[in-house]
């Protein structure tokens, strides 16, 4: 018996055997259901001075200094001149599809008027090389990546005048990508983005005040911006959102949709104060942007708690933002559990107004404030968002836009990955089998970039990278294989000693 036909038989046990363990093959999730992973700008790209581009306040608040490391994303994975490597790599792995966001600073290095030939450049041979390899393409406008000069100018996301730039952005990229490009996001998680910029001052534009940030901010309004913020972000999704509709849509058949982070939350205990904190909870990150978008206003809950700091909507504001969302894509890595904080008296930040304390386990002490750490996998939780987010608010069409899992520990051999990322795959289908309508997953992230909270100290990718080495080199991890192995050959649930085994074999062969 051949070599070739002895790895053939395995292969055919090694998939019959994957269905089985784990309960489900690609070809359960329907067939125009895509697989994909994605990366952002800032975070991919690196050559930020490179071709006429212009700094972005990430540019800015990295070379303040600001991150837990240190770091920058002057090079990270260096994706400004890998690109094509990378594609082939997506292409090889048998990703279906690729959601990327596009630098506002590369493409319009001034915020608004003369478009960069160069950075034009970039994206159509990225968005080229795409469609050749037959991937779906997935692009969010802003992926929390703001020109500086914008920031300089008026205060960025703080004031109504970024609606008109941002819907000029739009317009660019509409009229440049459209023809190859169908689905877009306008802003990636807007909820947490607004909190973490303009409430605890952890990513840029990096502004609070007393006692409400975790690092130490020089000027800002942990009260009030964070909702001036939102505010912004869903006006300018609007604005954009028509655009589309109107001079777009009829032509290049798109859609147009919104992101949100996500985590499920439980309440702590069955005591009625935790089941309203929880009921909070899921007002302040779901509701916040949802209930304008599906039916024209902020949650009662939040006009209650947050009083006046909140902004109103004129009505004709409302009916523009109602139903200017074709789809939601969420961003879900946990679950916490939520248990009811007193309200306090005195200034009030978006944590103390929404009155919750959170726990990443049953057993650790409540915390009010930041990003948990040393989350326990969840699946399950996955699966309630979705169907929460179908059943409160009727969203129709849903994408898993970001699901991962990081670690300090770049090792190839990342079992706890594949372990991680399969078993929300399944919740995703279990969701799908309960009638929740979700179009796509994407693993985050396809490689290890630079992390927005954590720059390098935590890696999220399928493909490793070596940042010591100016070539930037990938390597596949494990959990790369696995997902080929589920695209590629129908196999799922491919018990992870399983896959290290075909591995062995295919490197002896
Ligand atoms: C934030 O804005 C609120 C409402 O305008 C105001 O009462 C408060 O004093 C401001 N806080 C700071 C730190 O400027
Ligand atoms: C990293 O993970 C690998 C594979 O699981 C393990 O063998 C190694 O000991 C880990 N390294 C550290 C520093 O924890
Ligand atoms: C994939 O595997 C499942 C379960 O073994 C099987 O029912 C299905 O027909 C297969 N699909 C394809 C396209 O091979």
């Amino acid at each position: 018996m051949g070599a070739t036909a002895f790895l053939y038989i395995l292969l055919s046990l090694w998939v019959q055997d994957a269905a089985a363990i784990l309960g489900f093959t690609r070809s359960d999730f329907p067939q125009d259901f895509v697989f994909g992973s994605g990366t952002s700008a800032y975070q991919y790209e690196g050559a930020v001075a490179e071709d006429g581009r212009r700094p972005s306040f990430w540019d800015t608040f990295t070379h303040a200094g600001k991150m837990p490391d240190q770091s920058t994303g002057d090079v990270t994975a260096d994706g400004y001149h890998k690109y094509k490597e990378d594609i082939k790599l997506i292409s090889d792995t048998g990703l279906e599809a690729y959601r990327f966001s596009i630098s506002w600073s590369r493409l319009i290095p001034n915020g608004r008027g003369a478009v960069n030939p160069k950075g034009l450049q970039f994206y159509n041979n990225i968005i080229d090389e795409l469609v050749k390899h037959g991937i779906q393409i997935h692009i969010t406008l802003h992926h929390l990546d703001l020109p500086q000069i914008l920031e300089d100018e008026y205060g960025g996301w703080l004031s109504p005048r970024i609606i008109e730039d941002f819907t000029a952005y739009a317009d660019v990229c509409f009229r440049e990508f459209g023809g190859r490009v169908t689905y877009w996001t306008t802003v990636n998680e807007p909820n947490i983005g607004a909190v973490a910029s303009y409430g605890s001052g952890q990513l840029p534009p990096g502004r609070c005040s007393d006692p409400f940030g975790i690092t130490k901010c020089t000027a800002g309004n942990s009260s009030t911006e964070p909702y001036v913020a939102v505010h912004t972000y869903l006006l300018a999704h609007a604005s954009v959102a028509r655009l589309y509709r109107e001079k777009y849509r009829a032509m290049q058949k798109g859609v147009v949709g919104i992101n949100i982070y996500s985590f499920w939350s439980y309440p702590f205990t069955d005591s009625t104060a935790d089941l309203e904190a929880t009921q909070r909870c899921k007002d302040f990150m779901f509701g916040w942007i949802l209930e304008p978008l599906v039916f024209g206003d902020y949650p009662e809950m939040m006009k209650k708690n947050v009083g006046s700091r909140l902004p109103s909507f004129t009505k004709v504001q409302s009916e523009l933002i109602k139903g200017s969302s074709d789809f939601i894509g969420i961003n879900h890595y946990y679950s916490l559990y939520v248990s009811d904080r007193q309200t306090e008296p005195g200034i009030r930040d978006y944590n103390r107004d929404m009155s919750i304390y959170y726990r990443a386990s049953r057993t650790e002490p409540p915390a009010g404030q930041g990003a948990p750490t040393n989350v326990p996998s969840d699946p399950k939780g996955l699966q309630l968002v979705l169907g929460y987010l179908k059943e409160t608010y009727g969203i129709t069409q849903l994408y898993v836009h970001e699901n991962g899992v990081g670690s300090a520990n770049d090792s190839l051999d990342d079992t706890y990955r594949v372990d991680y990322l399969s078993s929300y795959m399944g919740s995703t289908l279990d969701a799908i089998r309960n009638g929740v309508n979700v179009r796509g997953y994407f693993a985050w992230a396809l490689m290890d970039l630079f992390e927005l909270l954590a720059g390098y100290e935590s890696k999220y990718g399928l493909y490793r990278i070596d940042f010591d080495d100016e070539r930037r080199p990938r390597q596949a991890r494990l959990s790369a294989r696995w997902y080929s192995g589920f695209l590629k050959k129908n196999g799922s649930s491919i018990r992870v000693s399983r896959v290290q085994e075909d591995l062995r074999l295919t490197t002896v062969f």
